[in-house]
């Protein structure tokens, strides 16, 4: 299998590159948009769960009468009365991040879990009768958290048939390199659970056609992978799913896949013969949809006095559920980001009564970010070297891991840029020697970086009889700007105002598109849908050509016309190619499955089978970040405030300034609430989560957030792809844990070493 790399070059003056707002921003703030909740199918009934109050154990006794008695009600589900689901594909492999199959067993893994399901005329009577069903629990045992007494953990080892998931990884001897170092460091990093708390909740709305297929309204970054867990719940195949999904309302990773909830709507929905929505609350987001794990990540260096260096060991625990594996890959930062010799990472596991984890923006980077950059801030410290100016005493200028060059690595420039436009050259860097009034000021930096992937995909682009140009996608827009950048790209190739095209995303019957995750979708799909332009501009001149009796060489498409090159305002329009030719469409279809079989391509929809990772190729591709804080801790009172951010990015071509600097700085925002407010507060006693929900669960808010400057220091990067186009999504998420962490311990000169750093952590 091989992706299509020939590198396109977008035309001077393109609109790839120019700085462009979001085109669905307008009917967002106007309400003009509709998200997927807000499709209410003729006949459409409300479902509401009852979740489990008790952390482990069994079901007892369960009586639904009193809510089967209430107004409007409709149907109650419980594990007594519901259909059989069958296992969908599991995560990392497959889109499903729980194997959890709701309402299949009398089994308590965690509080907050599924019972039962209330289906009524309105949300409201729903509400109302799943408040009376009664459950009674055999309650037993069980581990509320990671560091509980009774907390066991368990390693690649134990992991059976799926241990190659565990990404363990050694060169050369650390241990051994540890023993001999002039200069060692030993420190243990932890974080808590943080939830990803999209404004646009969870929701599904399931309608099942007269011909036994299924509609499934649901905010997905992946169409094709909530089709096929669909698919697999109910044994239907991928074309008896249909899941419509026209935008989503921000989903950081937990709209990658569906989780079990999604498929109960669909059950009430096909026992009812009536379509049933289901919008999880706010506060069953924290229980039902998958949140990044607790971590604790101990890291030990060993170095020569000057700061280069020798050995890195990076021990890295992640919170799991009773059910599944899932590896919050920390330590991915540990094995490339400097020039060590001797370096080791391994993984361990510990189960806990709580739902499965899985992947939120940055999986791995941003606490691994974390962890390494601020035990180097430690060494830096500790050796009286600045920050700066240890990294580059172990920059490396090729992948250490794979020893292939770096498809492009512009962190030198970021941290150049960023330091110069942060000033950090004016950093005293005694904690605690510089202050403002009775404010200690704190400045720290941190880098980070994150690989670039790339997945097959496919997108059509047609020209219709009134001269209109559309570009069809089955990908997805989570407000990070993916029809804004398919409109730039199709209006690249026919010179056209990308206001103009129209862009139609979010439908699994459209053409495959990659996930929006793992910042791998813009980068996968502008050169397909460059492609599928170029082939439909392509016969437009050919058509042309032979109206006019020129040779299609001689032609060219440009503002809506065909005309010959150079000569503005002459020829025809589009409308008049099609009109003229009798035809009512010109379409160029074009995917990057080169290569791969249909069995294959069936075989692997709605995976990641078919990913090409960054490694793959001659070259090692990852984006390269470096970010400096400033944070002013009031001496007497405590409070933590950041002041300042900036961050330089090397991302390789950057589409679009505008939607790549508004990814960057939202990411930065939710890094500034992983540093100093977010954590889930888990009550050892009940083994529930004690926060779940936007009052008590601390995110940053406007008068959290300083100025925050976000800098591009990369260029095209033609091994990434033929845009040379690296991901964005997660970067914003790198390094700027660290960078105010950092920046915290410069203020005060106390080290929190425990996420998020609060006030009376100093103490
Ligand atoms: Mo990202 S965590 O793959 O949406």
């Amino acid at each position: 299998m091989s992706i299509d790399d020939r590198p396109i070059e977008p035309a001077p003056g393109s609109p790839i590159g120019r700085p462009t707002s979001r085109r669905d921003a307008r009917d967002k703030v106007t309400g003009a948009a509709r998200y997927v909740a807000e499709f209410r199918p003729e006949g459409m009934l409300h479902a509401v769960l009852v979740t489990s109050t008790v952390p482990a154990g069994t079901i007892g006794a369960v009586d639904t009468t009193r809510a089967e008695a209430m107004p409007g009600v409709r149907l109650v589900l419980t594990h007594h009365n519901s259909a059989a689901l069958a296992p969908p594909p599991l995560y990392p492999f497959g889109a499903a991040f729980q194997s959890l199959l709701p309402l299949q067993d009398d089994k308590i893994r965690f509080s907050g879990q599924a019972v039962g399901l209330v289906v009524a005329d309105t949300v409201e009577q729903a509400t109302d009768a799943a408040a009376r069903v009664r459950v009674d629990y055999h309650t037993a045992a069980f581990v509320p958290g990671a560091s509980a007494p009774g907390a066991t953990s368990y390693g690649a080892e134990d992991c059976g048939q799926i241990a190659e998931a565990v990404p363990n990884y050694a060169r050369g001897d650390a241990e051994a390199a540890l023993a001999e170092a002039p200069v060692t460091l030993d420190l243990t990093y932890t974080t808590p659970r943080h939830y990803h708390c999209a404004m646009e909740l969870h929701s599904t709305t399931a309608r099942w056609e007269d011909d036994g297929t299924l509609t499934v309204w649901e905010p997905t970054q992946w169409t094709a992978g909530t089709q096929t867990v669909f698919a697999a719940w109910f044994k239907l195949s991928l074309e008896q799913v249909h899941v419509i999904s026209p935008y989503v309302g921000g989903g950081f990773g937990s709209k990658c896949g569906s989780h079990p909830h999604a498929a109960l709507a669909a059950m009430a929905a096909r026992e009812l013969g009536a379509p049933v929505q289901l919008v999880l609350t706010r506060p069953q987001h924290f229980t039902c949809v998958s949140p990044r794990p607790a971590t604790s990540n101990r890291v030990r260096l060993g170095a020569e006095r000057d700061g280069k260096l020798t050995a890195l060991t990076y021990d890295s625990v992640n919170e799991v559920s009773t059910d599944n594996l899932y590896v919050e890959p920390s330590g991915g930062l540990a094995t490339l980001y400097y020039d060590v010799p001797h370096v080791r990472v391994d993984y361990r596991f510990v189960p806990v009564n709580a739902v499965s984890p899985a992947s939120m923006r940055a999986p791995g980077e941003a606490v691994g970010s974390f962890a390494l950059e601020s035990a180097m801030d430690e060494l830096a410290a500790a050796l009286g070297l600045d920050p700066i100016e240890l990294r580059l005493r172990n920059y490396t200028e090729h992948d250490p891991v794979t020893g292939k060059p770096w498809s492009g690595k512009n962190l030198r420039r970021a941290y150049e840029a960023g330091a110069r436009a942060f000033g950090w050259h004016d950093r005293d860097p005694r904690p605690g020697s510089m202050r403002r009034g009775s404010e200690l000021i704190g400045w720290g930096m941190a880098g980070g970086s994150f690989p670039t992937y790339v997945h097959p995909c496919a997108a059509t682009v047609r020209v219709q009889a009134d001269g209109g140009v559309e570009v069809v996608s089955g990908g997805s827009d989570l407000g990070t700007g993916t029809y804004t950048l398919l409109a730039q790209t199709v209006a690249d190739v026919f010179g056209v105002d990308t206001d103009t095209v129209r862009v139609r995303l979010g439908d699994s019957t459209y053409p495959y598109a990659a996930c929006s995750g793992g910042s791998m979708l813009a980068g996968s799909l502008t050169p397909v849908v460059h492609q599928a332009a170029t082939l439909a501009r392509d016969e437009l001149l050919t058509l042309a050509a032979a109206l006019t009796g020129t040779d299609a060489g001689d032609l060219e498409v440009s503002g809506g016309r065909v005309q010959q090159t150079a000569q503005p305002g002459t020829g025809l329009s589009l409308a008049e190619v099609l009109g003229r030719s009798g035809r009512t469409v010109v379409e160029g279809a074009y995917d990057t499955f080169t290569g791969v079989s249909a069995e294959d391509q069936a075989k692997f929809h709605g995976t990641l089978g078919l990913i090409r990772l960054p490694t793959a190729g001659p070259y090692s591709v990852y984006s390269w970040s470096a970010v400096f804080a400033e944070v002013a801790v009031d001496e007497d009172l405590g409070t933590i405030r950041l002041k300042r951010l900036v961050g330089a990015y090397d991302c390789g071509r950057v589409l679009n300034p505008t939607t790549a600097r508004s990814q960057l700085m939202g990411a930065m925002v939710m890094a500034t609430g992983a540093a100093l407010l977010e954590a889930g507060v888990v009550d050892p006693g009940l083994g529930r989560l004690a926060n779940p929900n936007l009052a008590e669960y601390m995110l940053p808010v406007n008068a959290d957030i300083p100025d925050i400057e976000v800098l591009f220091v990369g260029e095209p990067d033609p091994h990434a792809n033929p845009l040379g186009a690296r991901g964005i999504g997660e970067m914003g998420m790198t390094a700027t844990i660290a960078a105010i962490a950092n920046a915290v311990h410069h203020a005060t000169g106390k080290r929190v070493r425990d996420l998020p750093i609060l006030m009376e952590k100093m103490l």
